[in-house]
């Protein structure tokens, strides 16, 4: 069946006693903790299992078809399935899957991320965007000769350690506006992270220049994502990433983007659309073209201190799967297919969708909206104006809500994440956001009764 001839129904086949997602669930849940290895994928009751995707339809193990807006959490952006990022690694699995040796994808997609992102004089790959977030921060680290990091309240940068500080703060424990607490947001951290990481405001410039001012001269880097879905998508101030550039300058600091989600919005990612002209850059997801990987980009002084060709590397790489043929192949040929012409098909439907949402929102008395840009949304239980982490509610009501209107597109046969993220695919088209709109009201009319 070719992926226009899918129709997505109305399905609650999934949550039947005895089908085969409740099956797989409980014989999951005997083997890996929460039944899967990616905690952002367990919700209650239990998530539906991929059978197979198809453009930008996905098929359960129930033989039931959704419309992807989730897209492995963002990094498939065209969608399942694309014919030339198949062919590209079939071609390569033909080749060999892994080498000891470099191989020639790896420069291919080395060239093509240089060429597009100015900010980008040499490039290093990971496997995955913690990695490359991990990397980032040693290279920081060995430039400056400093220890500390700083990054913002609710910005999620993957699962090293020292990023998984206010990550999940609450008011309960999230403290002063204007100087956040730094949070724990999992157990098993060192105590020393703690001290080692500064938490700071996003969107008030005086608050960041505060805390800089006190503890400057010890922090290495500023970590950013220039769009952070935890933070209801909340789009940096006018100005914000200039003056991060500036202030981060001024105090001898580092500034690292997270691209790994928004290098999604346009042909030089964020720092093409909102400034900032970042030291460096973590690249994933996308770039890998549905396989794993990670990248640290960013200037040559700071990235030669990996480069052993001049005398002992200051900052030791490895990684058996680092700059692997098929998720290079699979990103370079990913790369290739994003033209200009392809961002501005995906800004056009990224805004009907968030303004057809919104329609709806409005039309039916919802206090929520759609926020986001190009292809990013998030789906937001207040229709306040969202500034950051704390303009979100957090509260049991919220949380209820989203759980609500997740379980809704569900059964109405869209797919969004559990916390209200969603994203498109240029293997959609203006039908296939109708399509969406259409389950967003009925699952939105669900929520009335
Ligand atoms: C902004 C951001 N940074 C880093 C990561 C970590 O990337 P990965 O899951 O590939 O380790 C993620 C993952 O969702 C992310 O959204």
């Amino acid at each position: 069946m070719s992926p226009s001839t899918i129709q997505v129904t109305e399905t609650a086949r999934f949550l039947g006693a005895g089908s085969a997602t409740a099956t797989l669930t409980a014989q999951a849940r005997e083997l890996i903790p929460g039944g899967t290895s990616r905690l952002h994928y367990v919700f209650e009751p239990y998530p539906i299992y991929a059978r197979s995707g198809a453009g930008c339809r996905l098929t359960d193990v129930e033989g039931d078809a959704r419309i992807d807006c989730l897209n492995n959490m963002t990094a498939l952006i065209h969608g399942h399935c694309n014919a030339d990022v198949n062919a590209a690694v079939i071609e390569q699995l033909g080749r060999g899957a892994s080498f000891s040796e470099p191989s020639e994808p790896e420069v291919a997609l080395a060239r093509l991320l240089v060429q597009r992102v100015p900010s980008l004089e040499r490039v290093h790959f990971r496997s995955s965007g913690t990695e490359a977030v991990m990397m980032a921060i040693k290279l920081a680290r060995a430039f400056t000769g400093r220890d500390m990091i700083a990054k913002f309240e609710g910005g999620y940068h993957g699962y090293y350690d020292y990023v998984q500080m206010s990550v999940l703060s609450t008011p309960a424990n999230w403290g002063d506006a204007q100087a956040p607490h730094s949070v724990p947001s999992s157990g098993g951290l060192s105590r020393a992270v703690e001290q080692e990481v500064l938490t700071l405001p996003f969107n008030d410039p005086q608050g960041v220049e505060r805390l800089l001012q006190q503890h400057g001269g010890r922090i290495a880097a500023l970590l950013v994502e220039p769009l952070s879905n935890r933070s209801g998508m909340a789009l940096p101030a006018s100005g914000f990433l200039d003056f991060l550039r500036e202030v981060t300058r001024r105090h001898g600091i580092l500034l690292i983007f997270d691209e790994v989600i928004a290098f999604r919005v346009g042909p030089q990612g964020a720092q093409g659309r909102y400034g900032g002209a970042p030291d460096l850059t973590a690249f994933g997801k996308i770039i890998g073209g549905g396989l794993p990987i990670g990248a640290v980009g960013g200037r040559a002084d700071v990235m030669g201190l990996l480069d052993p060709t001049r005398g002992p590397a200051r900052v030791i790489s490895g990684g058996t799967y680092s700059g692997n043929p098929l998720s290079a192949a699979a990103g370079a040929a990913t790369l290739r297919l994003l033209t200009a012409t392809q961002f501005e098909r995906l800004d056009a439907l990224g805004r009907r969708m968030r303004e057809g949402i919104n329609s709806i929102f409005r039309a039916t008395g919802q206090p929520a909206q759609a926020s986001g840009d190009a292809s990013l949304f998030q789906l937001v239980p207040t229709d306040r104006p969202i500034e950051n982490y704390r303009s979100i509610p957090r509260d049991a009501a919220a949380t209820a809500w989203l759980d609500r209107l997740h379980q809704g597109l569900l059964r109405a046969g869209v797919i969004v994440s559990n916390r209200g993220l969603g994203c498109l695919s240029t293997a959609m088209d203006e039908a296939d956001v109708d399509e969406c709109l259409g389950a967003f009201e009925q699952a939105v009319a669900g929520m009335r009764v």
